[in-house]
């Protein structure tokens, strides 16, 4: 065994781990990349969807991933070493480092563009501006590759200082403030939202299913989105679980997490598609729906100046709590595995992924030359990432769970050693062993065949 022995990290308080979680879930795949999904996959159809995916898969591979981090007390490979030696698992984990490099790597695309746009409500850009202005501007923000690469690697920056000074007072400090102010903050929004003229049809888009909608493609949709908005299915939650201590409830961990990142996607729906019908929005815009309504709705608020500024921070906050999560599951296989020093493992992975990040950036540019089976690199990377490898990974580590670690050791571990009931975890155990694995294959099969 390779472990290093040296006493591990942790988090501090009970808050602290939720926070932390949460901090990881929430993010740019609720605000950003939950709309132009639903939009693109026939609305509240998708909706219902991903609700049926994150309420019975959520909570289940949620929990199997933090069972497995306390467990072993290891990283996400380390995990699988310690607690199936000799065998072929530790590829699960190894997949799940590649897949935070790639998310990491387009993610901070997006992440950086909110660094952009705060830059613009600072100096009120927005201010006066109509739709085709707004919409303008934004294509023509992609056409200066460079500006979007130059903020990507501000934002990869940040994270590597965060990663870099370790996980108690660098993680925990940020993400329990903050994210209940974003929480405020979005209810202000949906409520000027629904209050503009023609607000109906969008909440109708939202929630009114066309179940005839229901295809693969949105199956598989669905599928990946929830698990990128959760962060499962790459070993966040193993490394995560690592740092929980031993007398923490993980089941309610799992459920508070689930509960809260679902809330932040529900009201980022209500706030992005009500406006975007009321402005003429098409929600299938895709990459503008959310970064051209946003303004838009503040562009029609009282003190909307502030609330513009106060969003955009809060965004990059959110955003900046994923990607820590995201170069955390690298930096602790690293460091830990290869025995290399975590500050340059911070430095490494970051250099690295700026370089493959920078590729997603530059094929949003119109006439890009970076283009992979006629996808944009940042469509290609986000693709095989959340709706492969993300769904794979998930399956394998429920798999795992269910029928290598087995009852009696994931019993242990979310029972605390019996000295928690834990009375939900025979029905989540048979989720884990039976339903999930079957469900998530059969989505996985359908989506692709289609
Ligand atoms: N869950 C994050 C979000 O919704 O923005 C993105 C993410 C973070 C995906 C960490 C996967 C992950 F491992």
């Amino acid at each position: 065994m390779t472990e290093i022995k040296k006493k591990r990290d942790g988090f501090g308080s009970k808050i602290g781990i939720i926070a932390a979680a949460a901090g990881s879930a929430i993010g740019l795949g609720n605000i950003y990349r939950f709309p132009c999904e639903l939009g693109n996959n026939g609305g509240a159809a998708f909706l219902l969807v991903y609700l049926v995916v994150v309420i019975f898969l959520g909570v289940p591979v949620m929990l199997s991933e933090l069972a497995i981090g306390r467990r072993s007390q290891s990283n996400a490979v380390g995990a699988f070493k310690k607690l199936a030696p000799k065998s072929a698992w530790p590829l699960v984990g190894y997949l799940g480092v590649l897949c935070g490099f790639i998310i990491f790597a387009f993610y901070s695309t997006v992440s950086g563009w909110t660094l952009e746009y705060i830059v613009k409500a600072v100096t009120n850009s927005f201010r006066g501006k109509d739709l085709a202005t707004i919409e303008q501007d934004f294509a023509d923000f992609h056409n200066m590759g460079w500006r979007n690469v130059m903020w990507q690697a501000v934002f990869i920056f940040l994270t590597g200082f965060v990663v870099f000074k370790g996980v108690q007072d660098g993680i925990e400090k940020y993400a329990k403030i903050l994210m209940p102010l974003l929480f405020v903050i979005l209810v202000v929004l949906g409520i000027r939202s629904v209050t503009l003229p023609g607000a109906g049809e969008g909440l109708s888009f939202l929630f009114k299913p066309d179940f005839s909608k229901i295809t693969g493609k949105v199956l598989i949709n669905a599928l990946g989105q929830g698990f990128f908005s959760l962060s499962l299915g790459m070993g966040v939650l193993i490394t995560y679980g690592s740092y929980i201590k031993k007398s923490d409830n993980l089941t309610s961990t799992a459920f508070s997490v689930v509960i809260a990142d679902t809330l932040i996607a529900l009201l980022a729906g209500i706030v992005i598609f009500p406006a975007a019908f009321s402005f003429g929005i098409n929600p299938k815009a895709g990459m503008g729906l959310v970064f051209n309504t946003i303004p838009m709705i503040f562009n029609q608020m009282a003190g909307g100046y502030f609330f513009c500024i106060i969003f955009f921070v809060l965004l990059a906050i959110a955003a900046l709590t994923s990607t820590i999560s995201l170069l955390e599951v690298v930096v602790a296989y690293v460091s830990e595995q290869l025995h290399i020093k975590r500050q340059w493992a911070t430095i490494v992975a970051c250099a690295i992924s700026l370089l493959v990040g920078a590729f997603a950036s530059l094929s949003l540019m119109e006439n890009t030359p970076f283009t992979i089976c006629g996808k944009t690199m940042f469509d290609a990377m986000d693709f095989i990432s959340s709706n492969v490898m993300l769904p794979l990974g998930g399956m394998l580590i429920v798999i795992f769970v269910g029928w290598k670690m087995g009852k009696s050791q994931f019993f242990a571990e979310v029972a605390n050693e019996g000295a928690l009931k834990a009375p939900m975890k025979a029905i989540i155990y048979f989720i884990i062993r039976y339903l999930a694995p079957l469900a998530i294959a059969v989505v996985f099969v359908t989506g692709l065949i289609k």
